[in-house]
């Protein structure tokens, strides 16, 4: 608890940017991790780099938490205070500060809106892929945090791909950049990678320097039903064998996308009554002929499986509609039911096996689940629903289910977050993924950046 002494410190010193008003406390306290609420003590939203750093040398010295919050939209509860404390949030901190056509790159303050800083370069011809389902609400400094990844992944690479270069707080108040704003650097210890995903436990970002690409001028897009999920699956290994790298490749079962109509039925949209699954495939590039030779190769791939009748998206209105309903699938989700997300990732392969597994699981513990992501990426997100489950089943029970998906997701090559990360949900699980040494390693990490361990205390690891 903090005392009166420190809320009076920031009030009175931080008058313009501190709040302690109980509405503004609770909205701080959640993001979209299930229904979780762990109010900070006070929430302070600074508008420049020295006033990030006062406010941690404070904290450090007092042994304040600090837990560093963006848009809230994150799904392992990395932004949630669970020790009170200080909710550091980025909203003031949403300048883009320069766009560099010559090098192809943009340099962004954390509370950048990720949709905006796409269509603001994109004004210059310039792309920067990585789009999370959250993308219009989302910040870039949260992106960094979780290392996000999205539907474009699958051909451009998740959030680390980009990052050159962060100007970071440490919890002493120091101000540091991580790197170089080259695309090349072998020089030292990558400190740089090692902030992003690091969920704001050693380091408070406060400027980021990206890497743009060229944006591509034409897409494609199809949407493909399927009668069995698995055979889904299947055909998303023989695209890819072919030599095509699709753009977006994403996987939906029937209840995902039947549940989003429902719960916005603003979306007109009709699937055909024996479809068990979706692929959205997308190409992109900067000539259509190319493009549409990709889709002939892939019509030639998906009829050797039974498919429904294809939906060729060639309007912009059509294109966007199906993108619509793939990013709200979340969301209807919860809207549905009480439930757990899971993050689960295989190599790409294995994603078949993968999917039997988890609803062999299910099936042991008497659970449902809805499943659909990246496939592409060999990244599955698995909604594990409530609906009968006692509150002892659900409590008790589940853990022991939600372990035995994860062991398989690593047996099958992968590990237990693809892109929503760890922080406070997923935290039970990490001796999954590693060993007693390897989680040593990072607690060992955290306590030289984080000495007094008032950063994001109580996430990805307990030290
Ligand atoms: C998505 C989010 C949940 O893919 O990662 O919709
Ligand atoms: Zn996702």
């Amino acid at each position: 608890m903090m005392t009166k002494e420190q809320i009076q410190y920031f009030t009175e010193n931080f008058k313009e940017i501190a709040s302690i008003n109980s509405e503004v406390l609770k909205k701080y306290g959640q993001d979209e991790t299930e229904d979780l609420l762990f109010m900070p003590e006070i929430v302070l939203r600074p508008s420049t780099t020295q006033e990030v750093s006062d406010i941690l040398k404070y904290c450090n010295a007092q042994l304040i938490p600090v837990t560093p919050s963006g848009a809230r939209t994150g799904l392992s509860g990395g932004a949630l205070p669970i020790k009170g404390g200080v909710a550091l949030n980025f909203e003031r901190m949403n300048k883009i500060l320069s766009i560099d056509e010559n090098n192809f790159q943009v340099t962004v303050e954390p509370g950048v809106i990720t949709e905006v800083l796409q269509n603001e370069v994109r004004e210059k011809g310039l792309f920067y892929p990585p789009d999370p389902a959250s993308k219009g609400s989302c910040f870039i400094g949260g992106n960094i945090a979780e290392n996000s990844g999205g539907p474009k992944a699958v051909k451009y690479g998740v959030t680390s791909n980009y990052v050159l270069n962060l100007e970071v707080v440490l919890p002493n108040g120091e101000v540091i950049w991580t790197g170089a704003d080259s695309i090349k650097n072998a020089t030292g210890y990558n400190l740089t990678q090692l902030i992003v995903g690091s969920e704001g436990t050693l380091a408070v970002v406060t400027k980021i320097v990206l890497r743009l690409i060229p944006h591509p001028t034409n897409d494609l897009l199809l949407f493909v039903p399927f009668t069995s999920a698995e055979k889904a699956c299947e055909a998303v290994v023989s695209i890819m064998s072919s030599g095509i790298t699709p753009s977006g490749l994403e996987f939906m079962e029937r209840d995902a996308v039947a549940w989003t109509l429902d719960k916005f039925p603003e979306i007109q949209f009709e699937i055909e009554e024996n479809a068990q699954a979706f692929l959205l495939i997308e190409v992109d590039g900067f000539n259509d002929d190319l493009l549409f030779q990709d889709i002939e190769k892939i019509s030639e791939i998906l009829s050797h499986f039974e498919t429904g009748e294809i939906l060729f998206a060639d309007n912009q209105a059509t294109k966007d509609k199906l993108w619509e309903i793939r990013r709200k699938i979340s969301e209807a989700v919860k809207k549905h039911s009480i439930y757990k997300e899971e993050d689960t990732v295989v190599r790409r392969y294995e994603m078949p096996k993968l999917l039997k597994g988890v609803k062999e699981i299910g099936e042991k513990y008497g659970f449902k689940s809805v499943c659909y992501g990246h496939v592409g990426d060999g990244n599955l997100h698995v909604n594990i629903i409530k609906g009968n489950l006692t509150d002892e089943q659900w409590n008790n029970e589940l853990p022991k289910a939600i372990r035995e998906i994860f062991k398989l997701s690593v047996e099958l090559g992968g590990t237990i977050s693809g892109e929503h990360g760890i922080g406070l949900v997923q935290k039970q699980y990490m001796d999954i993924p590693f060993t007693e040494t390897s989680l040593n390693i990072m607690r060992e990490i955290k306590k030289i950046f984080d000495p007094n361990n008032i950063l994001n205390p109580g996430k990805i690891v307990d030290l």
